[in-house]
């Protein structure tokens, strides 16, 4: 049971193309409170599921480090809108607080 799990969680991401699914520590939790005081683990998780979710529809998920948090902040306003993603402003702030927390430094 356990060995299927694994051979199918690996064929989604083999699927997805795009960037790996970062697994989320402590010590990512921690990094986020000092910008987001009072972040919790599942906040983050959360934040990670949407951006899979609305943002790997007409490219592949770029992976967070990709760019800094000024491109991340201009990329994630415009991707945002009606003609891209079109989300609410509840989901694009999820999905800024995940990116930012692993964006590149
Ligand atoms: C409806 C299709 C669509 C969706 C959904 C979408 N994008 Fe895009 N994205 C594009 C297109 C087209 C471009 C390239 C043209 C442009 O920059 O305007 C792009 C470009 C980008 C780039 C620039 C990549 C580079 O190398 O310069 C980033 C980063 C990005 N998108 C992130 C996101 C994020 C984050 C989301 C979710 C909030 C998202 N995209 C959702 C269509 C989409």
């Amino acid at each position: 049971m356990k060995k299927v799990t694994i051979i199918v969680s690996s064929l989604l991401v083999f699927a997805c193309g795009g960037a790996k699914i970062i697994s989320i520590s402590q010590a990512d939790v921690t990094r986020a409170a000092i910008k987001y005081p009072g972040i919790t683990s599942e906040q983050l998780v959360e934040g990670q599921k949407l951006y899979a979710a609305n943002c790997a529809k007409c490219h592949t998920l770029y992976a967070p480090s990709k760019f800094g948090e000024k491109r991340w902040n201009h990329e994630i306003d415009e991707m945002s809108g009606k003609e891209y993603a079109n989300i609410d402003a509840k989901t694009k702030e999820s999905i800024t607080k995940y990116i930012l927390t692993f964006a590149k430094q």
